[in-house]
């Protein structure tokens, strides 16, 4: 597992296929929430152990980024996403580190992401942070 988004967050590729549809297990730390940030994939995360507290971002008329949605997802719960820009979100471990199965429709390995600065607007692409 290596670090993801900068942070004490860490993912590990479990399997990329040639179209770009990519398996990852996440591991989101308890400690910090990660970065509000996007993919540019559609995705599918789904806890295997722990709790997480999910929030989807969207940005508004206004060019603010505002919180869409909360979610805490235990063992077996999901969410999913779209394809930007419906992609932002920022996630954290409650407690303890959660586990997840993360399933994206293209190697976002390889795609840089977008870093959201939801207090001042600031958006900065980057393939790690
Ligand atoms: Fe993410």
């Amino acid at each position: 597992m290596t670090s993801l988004h900068g942070g004490d967050t860490t993912s590990a590729v479990l399997q990329s296929d040639p179209d770009g549809l990519t398996l990852m297990l996440g591991r989101f730390s308890p400690q910090e929430e990660t970065p509000v940030h996007n993919h540019n994939s559609w995705g599918i995360a789904c806890v295997v152990q722990g709790r997480d507290r999910y929030r989807h971002w969207e940005v508004g008329e206004d060019g603010r980024l505002r919180i869409l949605y909360e979610k805490e997802l235990g063992p077996g719960s999901f969410v999913t996403w779209l394809d930007p820009p419906r992609d932002i979100h920022s996630q954290q471990g409650i407690d303890e580190p959660a586990l997840e199965l993360v399933l994206f429709g293209k190697n976002v390995m390889t795609i840089p992401r977008n870093y959201y600065n939801p207090n001042t607007g600031e958006v900065k692409t980057a393939l790690s942070q």
